[in-house]
């Protein structure tokens, strides 16, 4: 067994001395902290931690934090970080006036990731979607959900699932795989939008659950993508193969895809930039996690989610960066993290909170990671000396992790 003590750590921040529950509400803005630390790993898991100045446990590595601060990698827990190729001539279009949805509906978008992706050999694909994984590994993020979703057509869906499972195979922390066939109508399928769902459901479905290639199942719920009674045909045909929902669900739109999810047992409901009070009151009895992706109208210059009010109704509130190449060509965590408190008026703990043990749940991973507790696996921040907490969002701009411990590497 391979001991290793982090010491003389100025703030252990998101401490539990067991796996903290799913936070809502007030909750959420307690960041536990332990101060003048020292932190314990055996092996890839966090054993003990205590206060600086007694006698120091015996370690075959010791680490010297110089004042630095340790916390909880950060769990993205909604990504799209398989793609072919970046979009940034759409990013141009819409600095020229174009919106989001009309580029879509040219057949922009979306159809246009599917179009490259399809033309991309599996192993060039991994290789690009590795580096994007080590690059926001190196900023912070230690677990993260990836979808496929621009393949679009079987073959290439189950590329890109494979790919995902490679990198979930050479991961040094949890990856979570959903399936996403049903994030753009292909064009073929314009006057016959039936035929896609039957597509999916008849063919693709059945070849992802017999490779085990999916955790869970999503769908893009809104004008420009599917319907919620779309919506409720996949999910239903999902959950026979046990399947559980993380959706998109009022991007742009309210249409009612919030209470549909929510029925068929979604695990998460994801984007809510537009929410009605119906869509809060659901949430906030529902087990179903909302996730915020901030990066995504930050990019688009849209408007952002209600997060301030969600969290004070009661919402189970994570928070994730949605990185892709249309809506969100970043996968940094700390962004989201800054955006989610200057943008959509949480405080930092909360961001964080949101960040880390939320995240968590919303891969239920919420007794693996997320928290600084005994027996969870020791995916890790060890900062550059920092004032307080709230510098992480505050200084949105500078580099202040310092080293980053997956699995106590
Ligand atoms: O979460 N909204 C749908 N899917 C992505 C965007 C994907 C893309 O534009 O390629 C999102 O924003
Ligand atoms: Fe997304």
């Amino acid at each position: 067994m391979q001991r290793t003590l982090i010491k003389n750590i100025d703030r252990l921040l998101g401490v539990a001395e067991e796996p903290p529950p799913l936070l809502r509400g007030k909750a959420l803005a307690t960041l536990p902290e332990l101060t003048q630390a020292w932190l314990l790993i055996e092996d890839d898991r966090i054993a003990a931690f205590g206060e600086m100045g007694g006698e120091l446990p015996r370690a075959d590595v010791v680490i010297e934090a110089f004042g630095g601060s340790v916390l909880p990698a950060f769990v993205d827990s909604h990504t799209h970080l398989v793609f072919a190729a970046w979009r940034e001539g759409e990013f141009v279009l819409r600095l020229q006036g174009k919106s989001y949805e009309e580029i879509a509906r040219a057949g922009g978008g979306i159809l246009h990731s599917a179009a490259r992706l399809r033309q991309m050999p599996e192993e060039a694909l991994y290789e690009q979607a590795l580096q994007r994984l080590e690059e926001v590994q190196n900023q912070g993020t230690g677990a993260l959900e990836i979808k496929s979703g621009y393949g679009l057509d079987t073959d290439s869906e189950l590329k890109m699932l494979r790919v995902i499972r490679r990198l979930k195979e050479h991961s040094a922390a949890p990856v979570k795989a959903t399936f996403l066939g049903a994030h753009a109508l292909p064009l073929a399928y314009k006057n016959d939008r039936a035929a896609y769902i039957r597509l999916l459901i008849e063919q693709m479905l059945p070849r992802v659950a017999a490779e085990g290639l999916a955790d869970y199942v999503d769908v893009f719920c809104e004008k420009v993508a599917f319907s919620v009674d779309e919506m409720e045909q996949i999910l239903e045909a999902s959950a026979k193969y046990g399947l559980k929902p993380k959706v998109h669900v009022n991007q742009f739109h309210a249409l009612g895809g919030v209470e549909a999810a929510v029925r068929h047992g979604a695990v998460s409901v994801d984007h809510l930039e537009v929410v009605s009070e119906r869509d809060l009151q659901i949430l906030a009895k529902a087990d179903t996690l909302a996730v915020i992706l901030p990066s995504a109208p930050f990019f688009l210059n849209d408007h952002y989610p209600p997060a301030r009010q969600m969290v004070d109704r009661g919402l189970a509130l994570a928070l994730a960066t949605d990185y892709n190449p249309g809506s969100s060509p970043s996968g940094r965590m700390a962004f989201s993290i800054s955006l989610a408190c200057i943008k959509c008026g949480l405080l930092p703990a909360e961001a964080l909170q949101a960040a880390t043990v939320n995240g968590a749940h919303a891969l239920e991973l919420g007794e693996l990671c997320g928290s600084i507790t005994p027996g969870m696996r020791a995916d890790l921040i060890l900062t550059k000396p920092i004032p307080s907490p709230a510098f992480i969002p505050y200084a949105f701009g500078s580099n202040w992790v310092e080293r980053v411990f997956l699995g106590g590497k």
